[in-house]
């Protein structure tokens, strides 16, 4: 996959580029979520019948064709004028799901009438309520089959390049979730990221777990918290009826200098002790990663930066050569650790350098 990073580099303009590559401050986190995984070592079983594979999952009910889901991400149409309607395609074509960000250029009831595919959706909780009431009540009737709540932007991270780059969205792209409230706040920007100035204006920084029993009340659909990196908080999730939490730090894109999340996957695992679900994001970029996850406790990973990649390099069959190509490497790398159903992945096949 870090070719097609390269390959969406040289077509890409400088600021999409940046934006989408860019971790919060000096970026140690953004490298800390690569390197831990570089020391994971695997422990193969051999003599193992590994002749016929399932990588399948049953995520919510859902069965999907592979671990591996697609992460809320903004903006898919400053990678490819089809923008997250191609995701969306590329996502069904593999038989997995999207998770549409609340950031996305196009609307949700767009996305939902382009594939017949599972789709959930990733929430900011807004100052305005009703908005929010709003937003949660139409991607329910539009069939989204669970909400994203992510809950580590009370303010957005700084990225220092979409500063320099008084980054804001290309002409002829808006925000189609909230739009409207959006264009006022941009209009007004001049020396920020515009994206800064939007969250500060229209996200809650006073969101609390109350609020997140108020979304509960208002929806019947499963709800995955995004964002948590402590077992107390796992386990606080499990204590508000929560279906399922991202162990996620934004792809490093908020607090820097905190862990790399495959490192804090093995505490929370131990905590939640199977009450909720639990799934991890964050430099997955080989199907090794996607092995060490799930032996570490998750049910399924999520890939960001490398979907933009594939819609940079060849709109939705980017996408689409994205996910076949860890599909495929997960498949191999399930092969030689000697298991055949991706559930067997456990602990016993992990070890880590110099420990
Ligand atoms: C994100 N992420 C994100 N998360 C979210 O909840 N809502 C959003 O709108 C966005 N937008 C967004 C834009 C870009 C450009 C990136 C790179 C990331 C975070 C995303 O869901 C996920 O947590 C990370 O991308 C996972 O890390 P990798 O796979 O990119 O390393």
């Amino acid at each position: 996959l870090a070719e097609y990073e390269e390959l969406a580099k040289s077509v890409l303009d400088k600021p999409a580029y940046d934006y989408y590559r860019s971790g919060a401050n000096d970026e140690l986190t953004l490298s800390e979520n690569l390197q831990a995984y570089k020391r994971i070592q695997l422990y193969p079983r051999v003599l193992v019948d590994v002749e016929k594979r399932d990588l399948t999952t049953t995520i919510f009910g859902q069965e999907l064709s592979m671990p591996i889901m697609i992460a809320p991400t903004a903006f898919h149409k400053m990678a490819c004028p089809l923008g997250e309607i191609a995701t969306a395609q590329a996502a069904e074509a593999n038989e997995t799901l999207m998770v549409l960000s609340s950031l996305s250029t196009t609307s949700p009831e767009e996305v939902a009438a382009s594939t017949k595919g599972p789709l959930w959706f990733q929430l900011y909780i807004y100052k305005d309520r009703n908005l929010t009431k709003n937003v949660v009540e139409r991607v329910e009737e539009l069939g989204y089959k669970a909400l994203c709540i992510t809950v580590d932007a009370p303010l957005l991270g700084r990225r220092e390049r979409d500063v320099r780059n008084r980054f804001s969205l290309p002409d002829g792209l808006r925000i189609a979730t909230v739009g409207d409230y959006l264009e006022k706040s941009m209009a007004e920007n001049s020396r920020n990221s515009s994206l800064n100035v939007y969250f500060a204006s229209l996200l809650d920084q006073s969101v609390t777990w109350k609020d997140i029993e108020w979304i509960r009340s208002i929806s019947k659909l499963p709800i995955i918290v995004k964002g948590i990196h402590r077992p107390d908080d796992a386990i606080k999730a499990i204590e508000h009826g929560i279906d399922g939490i991202v162990v996620s730090n934004h792809g490093a894109r908020q607090l820097d200098t905190v862990p790399a999340t495959i490192d804090l996957l093995p505490s929370i695992s131990n905590a939640v002790n199977g009450k909720l679900e639990i799934f991890l994001d964050g430099g997955i970029r080989r199907g090794t990663d996607v092995i060490k996850a799930i032996a570490l406790g998750a049910r399924a990973v999520l890939i960001g930066r490398p979907i933009l990649w594939g819609l940079a390099v060849d709109g939705g069959n980017g996408a689409s050569a994205v996910l076949r190509l860890i599909k495929d490497e997960t498949d191999l790398a399930m092969a030689l650790c000697g298991i055949s159903k991706i559930s067997e992945a456990n602990k016993d096949l992990i070890g880590y350098k110099n420990a």
